[in-house]
């Protein structure tokens, strides 16, 4: 087993990443709303491992973003840009520190399987001295080949370098490396730059252990999981791939997608078994909801909790903080904002809340909207237990509706009702006999003489 042996981690993005064509640093583009390294970063945390960061000209933004999600990273910076072998070294000071395997992944491969890290640990941990992760194509063009003798690897190619013969070989190199800790050094300060780009070659170091007599060898991983990005491109591929199995996860788990290829999570959507999710629904950052709940067609959900047998759409947007109590409901063309709704309340159709308590089983007409904002501040609507809120009704906040009050249609409440009150702010309505016909004998004569 692997979990007992420490392990480093080093992180390589000195990469400029020009293709992406951004302002934005490659790795920093998101993969279900997380950027590529913290995708990285969690695989290499859930095989236990600590993180040293590798970064380029500008990388304090990487860093900041890395430093957020793992808060005891190492960051080293990689002035020049001189291979991957020099990359690793950057973050010698970490290295020395003397962990029993080093791991060297990209950060720019976010579909990086922890599977596959562990199996390259596992390789350390059975005796081999340097572990590298390659994969089969039938388009090897470009990547650095693999050539095995005997079961052993003897050597990593990169493409510039290769014979016409090795070009043809189609297990390649993806990328990731394990390395024994004890080792990683001394392998390392051994690499030259003698070759085709002058570079520091990572690579070197399969056939530098071999010239020690170590034991190198290569485990084979599947294609998606050393997946390199470079355009926004190959980043909607492996969008696609994330989201792909994400949905067979969350189906695996327990919940019904009706149609699975329309509905986007974010990777850090939770949601509970028994919950059913109507077609073209996007989950947005930090989603949680409870099983049994029910997401209907084209609703979109950010930063919401809904709790057991919710029911939410269709077409209804939640935004960061919409508490949704036990089986409270928010239908079609519904907005709910930084609002906490109670058990069993309702809001069915065309309202706006926001800034808001509501109390359970309170009932929201249609067109109900919280006034919450006047153009400097946001203010509280809170809406008491059982209370009834009459179609087209603004709520000008802060405002309180008291328990079990009633609030006539198309009012405007300005001020607090109280508890069992009834609310109506609006100009009485006055029906004059006969006035249609008159109305409309005008109008009509008025048209014929303007002909
Ligand atoms: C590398 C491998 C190649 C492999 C391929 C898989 C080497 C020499 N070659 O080639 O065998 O098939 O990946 O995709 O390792 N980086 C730095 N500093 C540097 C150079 C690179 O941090 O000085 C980082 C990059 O940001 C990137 C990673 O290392 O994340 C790989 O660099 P890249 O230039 O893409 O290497 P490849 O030529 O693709
Ligand atoms: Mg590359």
């Amino acid at each position: 087993m692997t979990t007992d042996r420490s392990c480093l981690c080093v992180v390589l993005a000195a990469g400029e990443g020009t293709r992406m064509k951004s302002a934005l640093p490659k790795v920093l583009h998101t993969i279900g709303g997380l950027p590529m390294v913290g995708h990285v970063i969690n695989a290499a945390r859930e095989v236990g491992s600590e993180i040293a960061m590798v970064t380029g000209s500008g990388g304090e933004k990487v860093d900041a973003a890395v430093a957020k999600l793992m808060p005891d990273a190492r960051f080293f910076r990689q002035q020049d840009r001189l291979g991957t072998g020099h990359a690793v070294l950057t973050a010698r000071t970490a290295i020395e520190d003397g962990y029993d395997d080093v791991l060297v992944v990209f950060g720019d491969t976010p579909l990086v399987d922890p599977g596959v890290l562990r199996s390259a640990r596992s390789g350390l941990a059975a005796g081999a001295d340097v572990v590298v992760v390659g994969f089969r194509t039938d388009e090897p063009t470009g990547y650095g080949r693999l050539i095995e003798t005997g079961g052993r690897l003897a050597a990593i190619r990169e493409e510039r370098d290769c014979s016409d013969e090795e070009k043809l070989i189609s297990y390649c190199n993806g990328g990731l490396m394990a390395i024994s800790g004890e080792l990683a050094l001394s392998l390392l300060d051994r690499i030259g730059n003698d070759n085709a780009k002058h570079e520091y070659y990572l690579t070197d170091i399969v056939e530098i252990a071999n010239d020690d007599g170590l034991v190198v060898v290569a485990v084979e991983a599947p294609f998606e999981s050393v997946l390199g990005i470079n355009n926004r491109a190959e980043l909607a591929a492996a969008e696609a791939i994330w989201q792909q199995r994400r949905r067979r996860g969350v189906m695996l788990s327990g919940v019904t997608l009706i149609a699975p290829e329309t509905v986007y999570f974010s990777h850090d959507t939770d949601i509970g078994a028994d919950t059913v999710v109507e077609p073209n629904v996007v989950f947005g950052p930090n989603v949680r909801i409870a099983g049994g709940a029910t997401i209907r067609a084209f609703s979109h959900i950010t930063g919401a909790t809904i709790a057991e047998g919710a029911e939410i759409g269709p077409f209804a947007r939640l935004r960061p903080g919409a508490k949704l109590g036990e089986a409270s409901k928010v239908g079609n063309f519904c907005e709910v904002k930084n609002a906490d709704i109670a058990s069993g309340a309702k809001i069915n159709h065309l309202s706006y809340v926001g800034d808001a308590v509501v109390g359970a089983r309170a009932n929201l007409g249609a067109g109900t909207i919280t006034c919450n904002y006047d153009g400097f501040s946001k203010h509280l609507t809170q809406i008491g237990s059982g209370a009834f809120i009459g179609s087209n009704t603004s709520l000008v906040a802060p405002v309180k509706i008291g328990n079990d009050a009633y609030v006539a249609s198309g009012t405007v409440v300005t001020s607090n009702v109280p508890d069992d009150a009834l609310a109506i702010g609006r100009s009485r309505q006055e029906n004059k006999e006969g006035r249609a016909e008159m109305l409309r004998r005008r109008l009509a004569a008025h048209k014929s003489g303007k002909k």
